[in-house]
């Protein structure tokens, strides 16, 4: 890391303490400290506790600002091309998400990233990353699915390897190796394709951190869970599943029987679902934004908290149900939305998405020892993000010590 040494001084400081991931009261209770300062060398946390204790000279001070590790944003469908602001506004119109798959959805954005070079499409996701950054978010998630073959998967996963390398952020990268059935195959024949060719190349190749799989009534199957869950287990990849978004399958509690390490969206999980998820290690992963740009219901975010589920909050930025990609947003939908408090969509924003993405070992906690990735928030209070929605509070955003974005 180009910058050795560093350290500030803020009004407030406020970090999950860990074990990662948090869960039930947990969740809600991160370590607060007033008059806080951190010091930093290589990139490393040395220093987290009271400002009167830090051992530096001249630090930066923060007067009226709040400390928190950087948003972990552990769900996206980054690297894509294009927008569809005109499905947005159908089903404003009155269609609904699951009329317009087929003709438009996930297939159309397959569509313009086959008809976009590599370049083009680097040059589309290039800013939105950066915007990411000065939204605050210092780790992510990247996501095929919009491949719909075996090479164009392939490629989509080098694409998101070679914006990984370019980022600032932390990037890992997840094969959704079943998004959508494509067009002239069967679903079992792209299942059968998915497990025995695909799940093998991408690991063989280095491309996948892990492997997903769309379960709904539109898409793919509990046995074809079961099919991918497999072949993932094959090549030593951690699962992930799109679980109940539009209807109920009972996805939930088969990602945890399989031992999955997330079920995300979950609007429709069961009550069976939410035992499950309390009682497993697989994170429940919630992305609110979608919820509100598709007029979803909400899960019980509160039951799924109370059953002890590692809840995590995530943007699913893409250009179907998601176009936002601010992880302050996302808090604040976690918040009014679904009924965290603060302190819970903190810890759902930083330490749990961390552990989802496997990189809890230095990320989502300020302590000695965690990389310096941090941000200095507008506000003496972390509450202030959810209370003011469409505000940006990032001042900074710091990756290894780094200044990286911010306003
Ligand atoms: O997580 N619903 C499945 N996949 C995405 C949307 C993809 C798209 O519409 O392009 C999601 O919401
Ligand atoms: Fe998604």
């Amino acid at each position: 890391m180009g910058t050795t040494k560093g350290s500030l001084v803020v009004s407030t400081l406020v970090t999950p303490i860990g074990p990662a991931p948090a869960r039930g009261p947990a969740l809600g209770e991160p370590l607060v400290i007033r008059e806080a300062g951190v010091a930093w060398e290589d990139g490393v946390l040395t220093y987290v506790g009271p400002a009167d204790g830090l051992p530096a000279d001249h630090p930066n001070v923060f007067e009226g600002c709040t400390l928190v590790p950087g948003f972990v944003d552990c769900h996206t469908h980054l690297p894509f091309t294009g927008w569809r602001a005109d499905e947005f506004e159908a089903r404003l119109a009155g269609r609904t998400y699951r009329d317009l798959h087929g003709e438009g959805g996930i297939y159309r954005s397959a569509r313009f990233l086959a008809d976009a070079d590599d370049d083009e499409i680097l040059a589309f996701c290039r800013p939105l990353v950066r915007e990411m950054a000065d939204h605050g978010t210092t780790a992510l998630e990247l996501k095929t699915g919009y491949g719909l073959s075996i090479e164009g998967e392939l490629r989509q996963a080098r694409l998101a390897r070679r914006l990984a390398e370019e980022s600032p952020q932390t990037c890992t990268v997840t094969l959704l190796a079943c998004h959508a059935v494509p067009k002239g195959t069967s679903r079992a024949d792209w299942v059968r394709a998915a497990r025995d060719e695909l799940i093998p190349a991408a690991a063989a190749e280095g491309l996948a951190d892990a492997v997903d799989i769309y379960v709904e009534d539109i898409a793919f199957t509990i046995e074809d869970l079961r099919e991918v869950a497999e072949a993932a287990a094959a090549v030593g990849l951690p699962l992930r599943c799109h679980a109940d978004q539009l209807g109920p399958s009972g996805a939930a509690e088969a990602a945890a029987a399989l031992g999955a390490r997330s079920a995300d969206h979950l609007n429709n999980v069961s009550g069976e679902g939410v035992r499950a998820l309390g009682a497993a290690e697989t994170a429940a992963v919630l992305l609110p934004a979608s919820t509100f740009l598709i007029r979803a219901t909400p899960p019980s975010a509160r039951a799924l908290v109370d059953a002890g589920a590692a809840v995590a909050l995530a943007s699913d930025f893409n250009p179907g149900t998601s176009p936002v990609l601010s992880m302050p947003e996302v808090v604040a939908f976690g918040c009014t939305l679904y009924g965290l408090s603060p302190h819970e969509a903190l810890s759902a924003a930083t330490v749990n998405p961390a552990w989802v993405l496997g990189l809890s070992d230095r990320l989502g906690m300020l302590a000695d020892g965690m990389r310096a990735d941090f941000l200095v928030l507008e506000g003496d209070a972390f509450r202030q993000v959810p209370y003011r929605p469409g505000h940006d509070p990032v001042l900074h955003t710091f990756v290894g010590g780094e200044r990286v974005g911010g306003r």
